[in-house]
């Protein structure tokens, strides 16, 4: 039992852990405001592609909640108005956008009913979410546990564990549950430059299910894989098109690259929902460019000029043919991906 969560929903509170002062402090935030949601997914209190999704859902109940009129086409159009708002927040992970069009899919399947009714619905499916996630995220943890081998050397950058995710992790849980499954390996931590979700949340992760784990710099992992330390690299997603191109965490396509120079195995880890079939390659994904700040500071201390230029690019796009395998709740898609990712949609209905 893990004794944390990223977010739930408690008596028309939303609940979340703020990512931001991890390691350090483990403070949940209450929050009943859909406009503090927004603020919590721009300022990274909580991230990470499904639970970014999550999040969204529940902001998009708590605006629900608060709307006064009783008129159903009034909140219909109130409605619709506070998940543009809530979509705003942050372009890369497609979870955001598809977490929305389900609520509002829902509002408009029940578009007759009283107000009343639609709000319980709303945040009944918010709910049901978060629970979907779990489960969605312990089959795909089954699915791709099988590549990781006793005594494997595994590489991950950014954070995709139960915190990235409404519980048990992505790529995260792909270890979890080769760990659960007995197999003892060991995980080299990608510290993750900016914005270090490796080194403050995947080591503070890792450290509670109990997986050895390495912390190393971004730029060690060129020459740890020159060394043959490097069995496998498994990572997470914020958006896959429908070729298999990848956005996530920067930083990851270097990784995709060193991978496949030294013959090293890359996995992506990701739910269908982080897959956006209306893009036909990764040209189209929108990367998010956050504050300079973020590269020029460190915890609010100056590390570079005052009058330095800085590109922040939070996201990078890693062409699908550096990608071994995606690893998906409905199984493990090779490539080519055009076709493989096309029968994993067709199975899920
Ligand atoms: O900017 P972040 O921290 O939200 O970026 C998160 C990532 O890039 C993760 O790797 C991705 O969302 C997968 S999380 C299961």
């Amino acid at each position: 039992m893990i004794p944390y969560c990223s977010i739930c929903w408690d008596n028309d509170k939303v609940k979340l852990l703020d990512q931001r002062l991890l390691p350090r402090d483990e403070i949940y935030l209450e929050i009943t405001d859909y406009h503090e949601i927004i603020d919590a997914i721009k300022t990274l209190a909580i991230r990470g592609a499904p639970a970014i999704g999550v999040a969204a859902a529940m902001g998009a109940a708590l605006g629900a909640l608060a709307l006064k009129t009783e008129d159903p086409k009034e909140f219909a159009i109130q409605f619709t108005y506070i998940c543009r708002e809530i979509a705003a927040a942050r372009p890369t992970a497609v979870n955001l956008f598809w977490a929305l069009d389900r609520m509002q899919a829902l509002a408009q399947a029940h578009a007759a009913e009283p107000v009343g009714k639609l709000k319980e619905l709303l945040v009944a499916e918010a709910q049901t979410m978060l629970k979907e996630d779990e489960a969605i995220n312990r089959r795909m943890a089954q699915a791709g546990q099988v590549v990781i081998h006793e005594g494997s050397r595994v590489l991950t950058h950014c954070n995709t564990g139960a915190l990235a995710t409404g519980a048990y992790g992505t790529a995260l849980g792909v270890m979890r549950a080769a760990w659960e499954a007995g197999k003892r390996f060991s995980v080299w931590v990608d510290e993750t430059r900016p914005l270090l979700q490796g080194a403050r949340l995947t080591t503070w992760e890792l450290g509670k299910i109990g997986i050895p784990y390495t912390l190393i710099p971004d730029g060690a992992a060129a020459a740890l894989m020159a060394k043959g330390l490097v069995d496998l690299a498994i990572v997470g997603a914020d958006r896959i098109a429908g070729n298999g191109d990848t956005a996530n965490k920067i930083g990851t396509y270097g990784v995709a690259v060193l991978a496949h120079y030294h013959g090293v195995p890359f996995y992506v880890a990701a739910p269908l929902s982080t897959f956006d079939f209306s893009l036909a390659d990764g040209n189209q994904i929108p990367v998010e460019e956050r504050a300079g700040e973020e590269i020029t500071h460190l915890w609010g201390q100056a590390i570079a000029p005052a009058d330095a230029a800085a590109l922040n690019l939070a996201f990078d796009v890693t062409p699908h043919d550096l990608i071994s395998g995606i690893i998906t709740e409905e199984g493990v898609a090779q490539p080519p991906y055009a076709s493989s990712l096309k029968t994993l949609r067709r199975s899920k209905g």
